[in-house]
């Protein structure tokens, strides 16, 4: 049932070409300027007038909340506050009727999810779903909801699902920024199709496999990992963190890369791995910098670029080089190396990579 490969893992990240085709299966076309998301129809009045939108979610589909926020605040011009469930729902939070609360769950069943959503919806919030687990708690508590279409995802580190979530949010963003004007139609039109090319993309990203595994077996042994990105890839080098440190059990921080000069830049030594997420977007030069201090503290610097990249090239001892994509989607290209590097990692330290220690696929305690 792993369709040939050794692990759970490996397989969906492998099927992320697939699951996010399968995603905007039948709800976006390029070609046609179409976007539909059958969950959202009777809903589009409130998410369109929504004064501000709150997402709530826990571990990686938190994640993928803070990319929607990136994805939400340029494309539709709306303020987003993304929350911590297990936080937002004891914090007797400032809801009201005229919030648009979007929930993310892989499996439907996280407690805290699933308690911040009752609260929400006591306060009068509409309550939008994005899980992936059909029929799911979290699924039939929300008012309307799209699915992701990942399929079953077995592996405890969540890959392919966190892919999907961006794919159903950015195609979120992208119908509610063209509704609410704030996306001219040749911006929008052009944005479907940056989004429609990402599956092929990937698929090419995951032909890096073997380079990473060599990438991998380098740095195996360290006990700690720091990830940098600013901008889209902020979140990615948070999720690349949690990847490394809930399979491999090696201690990893991920940071917003300008954040690194207000303390975490201490730990930089000659044994402190770096993973840069430096591809070629709007903060691209302020990244670059961020890697300069890095090397200058001899830091060693994985850096996941741009293909054809130059400047970083020169800098970094190790660069992994992606397809172009528009930066509002590089996300969900720039992630793939970064759970591949973790599962290689993983592997060779023998750790239970679809099972690790301690954790459950699903957390239906709080
Ligand atoms: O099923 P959910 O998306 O609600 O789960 C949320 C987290 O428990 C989950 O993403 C967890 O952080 C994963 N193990 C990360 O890989």
């Amino acid at each position: 049932e792993k369709g040939g490969f050794e692990h759970f893992m490996l397989k969906e990240i492998s099927e992320q070409p697939r699951s996010i085709a399968d995603c905007m299966r039948g709800r976006l076309d390029a070609k046609g300027g179409r976007l539909v998301l059958g969950g959202l129809r009777d809903y589009m009045n409130k998410f369109q007038n929504a004064d501000r939108i709150i997402i709530t979610a826990c571990g990686t589909s938190w994640h993928a909340g803070l990319v929607a926020e990136y994805l939400f605040e340029e494309f539709a011009r709306v303020p987003v506050e993304v929350e911590y469930a297990s936080e937002f729902r004891y914090r007797n939070p400032v809801i009201n009727s005229k919030d648009f609360v979007i929930a993310i769950s892989q499996s439907g069943e996280t407690a805290d999810t699933l308690a911040a959503i009752e609260l929400a919806k006591e306060k009068g919030a509409t309550i939008f779903g994005v899980c992936n687990v059909v029929g799911s708690s979290i699924a039939r508590a929300t008012h309307a909801g799209s699915y992701t279409h990942a399929g079953p995802e077995i592996g405890v580190a969540s890959t392919k699902a966190f892919t999907a979530q961006i794919s159903v949010l950015s195609m979120m963003a992208l119908m509610l920024g063209y509704q609410r004007g704030t996306l001219p139609e040749s911006t929008y039109m052009q944005l479907l199709s940056e989004l429609e090319s990402i599956p092929a993309k990937v698929e090419k990203a995951l032909k890096l496999n073997n380079q990473i595994e060599k990438i991998a077996a380098q740095y195996k042994d360290a006990s700690n990992f720091l990830y940098l990105g600013r901008g889209y890839n902020f979140p990615v080098a948070l999720e690349g963190a949690l990847k490394l440190k809930e399979i491999s059990y090696i201690h990893a921080e991920g940071y917003p890369a300008a954040e690194m000069k207000h303390g975490p830049i201490a730990l930089i030594d000659e044994e402190m791995p770096v993973v840069f997420i430096a591809t070629q977007d709007s903060s691209y030069e302020k990244v670059v910098s961020n890697i300069q201090e890095v090397k200058a503290r001899k830091g060693k610097i994985i850096a996941v670029v741009t293909e054809g990249d130059q400047t970083v090239k020169k800098m970094a001892d190790h660069v992994i080089e992606i397809p172009m994509a528009h930066e509002a989607f590089v996300p969900l290209i720039s992630v793939v190396p970064l759970q591949q590097l973790s599962y290689h990692i993983a592997v060779m330290r023998g750790c239970n990579v679809d099972q690790p220690r301690n954790l459950a696929k699903s957390v239906t305690v709080e």
